[in-house]
C-alpha cells in the first residue's frame, strides 16, 4: 500500500534498521521493488528523478507506480518520493502530479541559496502534507568534478547542517561524508566523525545516504548507527537490468520476444533489490 515516508522512516528508526529507496523507470523496475518488499515483509520506497518524468510522462510514470503498488502491495507499506529535484519547478511538478514526499537538490548552490530555496520548497509542501529532503554537501557522479576530489571541501559541514535545517524545516537531510553516486570512486572511508556530528547537532532529522549502491556490510552498521535511515540505491538495478539485456543481444539473440527479456532483467533486479534489503537489515531489532 501506497505509504508516508516520513512513518517509513520513523519505524526503521525505531526498529534499528535501514530503508531502502530504489530509483525505478518503468513497469518492470517498479514491480521488482515492491515485489522484493512484498517478499522481504518490509517497507522501501519507490522514486523517480526528473529524468524519468521526462522520459515516460509524468501522470504516466505516477500511475504505473501507483498501480503497481496498489494492485502488488495490500499491506506492506511502500513510499514513493522524488529523488534529486533540482529545481523549484521540478519540485512543483511532481507535488502537481500527486507525490507525497520530494528532494529539493540544491547543494550545488551556495548555502544561503541553498537555504533560500530549500525553504521555498518547504512552505509548498508542508502547506499540502508533503515530506521534504535537503542536501548538503556532494555525493559526486561521474564527470561532475575530478576523479579526486578535496574530500574536505565537498562534504557536510555539521555546523551549516544544523543551520540549513533549522532555517528551512525541512524534513530529513542527505548527507555527504565520502559517499558517491555511480562509479565515481569513494572517499576510502567514510568520514564517520562527521556523520556522528550531524547526529549528534539533528539527532531527531532522519539522514539519508545517496550512492549506496557500493556500500558493503561495515559501511551500512556504521552509518545505521550515527543517524542514517535510508540508503539510496540505482547504479546496481541498472546493472542488474543492462546485463540481461546484453545477454539477449549476444547470447540469446535468437530469442525475440521482449516479454522473455523483460521478465529476466525484472527478475534479476529483484533478486539485487532483495540483497540490498538483507543487507540495510542486518542492524534490525526486530
Ligand atoms: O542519483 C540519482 C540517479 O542515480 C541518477 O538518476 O539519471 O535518473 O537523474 P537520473
Ligand atoms: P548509486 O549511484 O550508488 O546507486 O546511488 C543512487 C542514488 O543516490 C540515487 O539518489
Ligand atoms: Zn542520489
Amino acid at each position: 500500500m501506497l505509504a508516508s515516508v516520513k512513518n517509513i522512516l520513523e519505524e526503521a528508526k525505531a526498529n534499528g534498521y535501514a530503508v531502502g529507496a530504489f530509483n525505478v523507470f518503468n513497469m518492470e523496475e517498479v514491480q521488482a521493488v515492491v515485489r522484493a518488499a512484498v517478499k522481504k515483509h518490509t517497507p522501501v520506497i519507490v522514486q523517480i528523478t526528473e529524468k524519468t518524468m521526462n522520459y515516460a510522462g509524468d501522470k504516466v510514470i505516477y500511475d504505473v507506480v501507483k498501480a503497481v503498488i496498489d494492485r502488488e502491495s495490500a499491506t506492506i507499506p511502500i513510499g514513493f518520493h522524488l529523488d534529486h529535484g533540482y529545481s523549484f519547478d521540478t519540485v512543483v511538478r511532481a507535488i502537481e502530479m500527486g507525490m507525497n514526499s520530494v528532494m529539493i537538490d540544491a547543494s550545488h548552490k551556495s548555502l544561503q541559496e541553498n537555504i533560500q530555496i530549500t525553504r521555498r520548497v518547504v512552505e509548498l509542501a508542508h502547506a499540502k502534507g508533503v515530506f521534504v529532503q535537503a542536501e548538503l554537501g556532494k555525493a559526486p557522479r561521474l564527470g561532475e568534478m575530478s576523479a579526486d576530489p578535496d574530500w574536505d571541501k565537498i562534504m557536510t559541514n555539521p555546523m551549516e547542517a544544523q543551520w540549513l535545517i533549522n532555517e528551512t524545516k525541512a524534513d530529513s537531510l542527505a548527507v555527504a561524508i565520502g559517499n558517491a553516486h555511480d562509479f565515481f570512486r569513494e572517499r576510502p572511508e567514510p568520514d564517520w566523525e562527521r556523520l556522528e556530528s550531524i547526529h549528534k547537532l539533528l539527532p531527531d532529522t532522519p539522514l539519508i545516504m545517496h550512492g549506496a549502491s557500493d556500500w558493503v556490510n561495515h559501511k551500512v552498521v556504521e552509518a545505521v548507527k550515527r543517524g542514517v535511515v535510508c540508503f539510496n540505491v540505482d547504479t546496481d538495478l541498472r546493472i542488474a537490468f543492462n546485463t540481461v539485456l546484453c545477454q539477449f543481444t549476444h547470447d540469446k539473440c535468437d530469442i525475440i520476444d521482449p516479454r522473455k527479456v523483460m521478465t529476466e532483467a525484472r527478475e534479476a533486479v529483484q533478486r539485487v533489490i532483495e540483497k540490498k534489503i538483507d543487507l540495510f537489515h542486518e542492524t534490525s531489532k526486530k
